[in-house]
């Protein structure tokens, strides 16, 4: 497996629609479409979509990671974050969550929201770790298994701390 530090945080093209909608599929129970993504990328002028790429054992450059992030004046929404299962505590969230957020903070977002699965412990670990807090509860809030929402938010973006989450590296 190549050094995670060849990893690349960009923003997400065309192209990159098939991969990211895989990697949804393969991470989530109510994955987007292909069609949602691509409504996100070209038609959603709150939206700004994110991948990670890395390169694989043949050297070609591989989608590992999106981040779909809704920009609302000085408020960010994290609308959807998934690594691909071959890939993961790597860092590669954080590095993706870190410099979405960074541009977002760039562009003059403030502070952060979200909802979360109650039983998605890795997410939550991952939002508490850029120090975001539970704020509410969403009851039977997703529609497959009726699961609760935990709400989170992140009051203020520190760039320099998001400038360090997005060069960790293991
Ligand atoms: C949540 C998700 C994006 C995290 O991606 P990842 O690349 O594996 O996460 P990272 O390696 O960047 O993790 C950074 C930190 O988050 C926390 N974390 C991440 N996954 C965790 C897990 N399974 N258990 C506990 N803590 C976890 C840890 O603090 C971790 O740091 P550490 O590895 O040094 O302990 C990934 O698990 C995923 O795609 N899940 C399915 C989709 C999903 O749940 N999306 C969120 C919807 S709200």
């Amino acid at each position: 497996m190549p050094a995670i530090q060849e990893l690349f945080v960009r923003r997400m093209e065309e192209k990159d629609i098939p991969h990211a909608c895989a990697i949804d599929i393969a991470s989530s129970a109510l994955p987007w479409s292909e069609h949602s993504l691509r409504f996100e990328l070209n038609q959603n002028p709150a939206a700004r979509l994110w991948v990670a790429e890395m390169a694989d054992d043949m050297g070609e450059a591989r989608v590992v990671g999106l981040l779909v992030l809704w920009i609302i004046v000085d408020e960010v929404h994290i609308a959807n974050i998934a690594v691909h299962p071959d890939f993961r505590r790597r860092r590669i969230g954080q590095r993706l969550l870190a410099k979405g957020l960074l541009s977002a903070s760039e562009e003059g977002a403030r502070s952060v929201f979200l909802e979360v699965r109650r039983g998605n412990l890795a997410a939550q670990s991952l939002y508490r770790r850029f120090g975001f807090i539970e704020t509410g509860i969403r009851p039977r809030y997703y529609r497959d298994n009726r699961e609760d929402a935990v709400l989170m938010s992140l009051e203020s973006l520190q760039p320099d701390l998001l400038h360090k989450w997005e060069q960790d590296t293991l």
